[in-house]
C-alpha cells in the first residue's frame, strides 16, 4: 500500500509544566531536562469520538478520496468512553462510510499493528483502500497526583488513509509480555456472583524498565526493516520515533549513528498520546513539506504488553 494522506485533531486545552507545578511537586525544569515535554494537549469538553472524525475526515481530504471509497476502517485506541460499541463504528458514522470497521488494542504500538493489519489484508485482495485512525485520551488513565507518570502524557487523534501501491516495504511487529512494568486496571460493574477482590487503579510504570525496554526494542526493530530491505541506516531519510521521552529518542539516534536532523519530533509541546503520536507526528511533517516523493521513512514505536514495531515506507 502507500499513504496517500495523512490528518490529525487536538484537543484546545494547552497545560504547560508550570500549570503542572501548580499541583505536582515538579517543575518545568524537572520535566523538560528528563522527558522532553514541555506543554500537552488535553482533553476537557472535547469527546474522543469527535477527535478521531475531525483527523480522518482531514485524512480523506488530504488523500483527495471521499468516505464511501474506503473498505475498511482500523482504529487504534487503548481507552475511551464507550466500552461498545467500538471507536470504528463511530467513526464509520461520523465521517458517512458504510465499509466493515475494527478496533485495535495494541498500546502505543497501535498505529503500527493497524497498518500491518491493512497491508496484510490489501495482499490477501480483501481491501483496496484503508483508514487507520489513532484516538487516544491516554490523560485519563493516570493518577493526576502522581509526578512520575501524568506528567507525560497528552491526548489527540491521528490518521491515514492507504490506498494501493509498493510504498511500504517492511514491517516488522514484536511483542513480549512483561504486564508488571506498564498496566491499568479498571473496575467493572459488579454482578451478584463476584467472590473475587477488585479494584480500580491507575496507570503503573516502572519507568526505567519501560525505557530500557523501549531503546532495546526500537533499535531492533527499525534494525529488522533495515535488514530486510537490504540498507543500511544512512539510507533512511526521516526516522519518525514514537513521542515518549527525548532521552529515548537520543538513545535510539544514538545506536543508529544518525543525525538529529533525521529524527522530527513533537514531544516538546505533545507529550506522549500513545498510538497517537506516529500519524500524528507523519501528519505534522506532512503538512510542513518536509518529505520529498521518494524519501525514505523508518517509523518505530513501542508500549504497554510490552508491544513493539517498526514500518519502513517510502513517500
Ligand atoms: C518516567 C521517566 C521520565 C522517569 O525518569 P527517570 O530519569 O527514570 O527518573 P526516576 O524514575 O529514576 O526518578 C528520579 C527521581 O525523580 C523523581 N521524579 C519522578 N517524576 C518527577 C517529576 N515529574 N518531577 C520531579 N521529580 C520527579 C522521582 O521521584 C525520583 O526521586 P527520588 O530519587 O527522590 O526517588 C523515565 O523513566 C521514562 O521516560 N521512562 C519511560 C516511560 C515511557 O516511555 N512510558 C510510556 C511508554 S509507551
Amino acid at each position: 500500500m502507500k499513504i496517500a494522506g495523512t490528518g490529525s485533531a487536538l484537543p484546545k486545552k494547552v497545560v504547560t509544566n508550570d500549570m503542572l507545578s501548580e499541583f505536582l511537586d515538579t517543575s518545568d525544569e524537572w520535566i523538560r531536562a528528563r522527558t522532553g515535554v514541555v506543554s500537552r494537549y488535553v482533553i476537557s469538553d472535547e469527546k474522543l469520538e469527535d477527535l478521531a472524525i475531525e483527523a480522518a475526515k482531514k485524512a480523506l481530504d488530504n488523500a483527495g478520496m471521499t468516505a464511501s471509497q474506503l473498505d475498511f476502517i482500523i482504529c487504534s485506541n487503548v481507552v475511551n468512553e464507550y466500552v461498545t460499541p467500538q471507536l470504528s463504528c463511530i467513526i464509520q458514522g461520523g465521517i458517512g462510510a458504510t465499509c466493515p470497521c475494527i478496533d485495535i488494542n495494541c498500546a502505543c504500538a497501535g498505529f503500527i499493528y493497524a497498518v500491518e493489519i491493512a497491508e496484510s489484508f490489501y495482499k490477501a485482495g480483501r481491501v483496496k483502500n484503508v483508514l487507520v485512525v489513532s484516538a487516544e485520551e491516554p490523560t485519563r488513565m493516570t493518577d493526576w497526583t502522581d509526578r512520575r507518570t501524568c506528567v507525560l502524557f497528552g491526548d489527540g487523534a491521528g490518521a491515514a488513509v492507504l490506498t494501493p501501491g509498493d510504498n511500504i516495504k517492511s514491517i516488522k511487529l514484536s511483542a513480549s509480555s512483561a504486564t508488571d512494568k506498564l498496566w491499568q486496571y479498571r473496575l467493572l460493574h459488579p454482578t451478584p456472583y463476584i467472590t473475587k477482590e477488585e479494584v480500580d487503579v491507575p496507570l503503573q510504570m516502572k519507568g526505567q524498565d519501560v525505557f530500557k525496554f523501549a531503546v532495546k526494542a526500537a533499535g531492533k526493530d527499525i534494525s529488522r526493516i533495515l535488514k530486510d530491505m537490504g540498507i543500511n541506516a544512512d539510507e533512511v531519510d526521516h526516522y519518525l520515533l514514537h513521542q515518549a521521552n527525548i532521552r529515548i529518542i537520543h538513545a535510539i539516534r544514538d545506536y543508529l549513528e544518525q543525525p538529529q536532523e533525521k529524527f522530527p519530533t513533537n514531544i516538546e509541546n505533545h507529550g506522549n498520546s500513545s498510538s497517537s503520536c506516529c500519524p500524528i507526528l507523519l501528519d505534522e511533517c506532512n503538512r510542513k513539506g518536509l518529505f520529498k516523493s521518494g524519501d525514505l521513512i523508518a517509523m518505530s514505536a513501542f508500549g504497554a504488553g510490552f508491544v513493539s514495531g517498526a514500518i519502513l515506507f517510502e513517500w
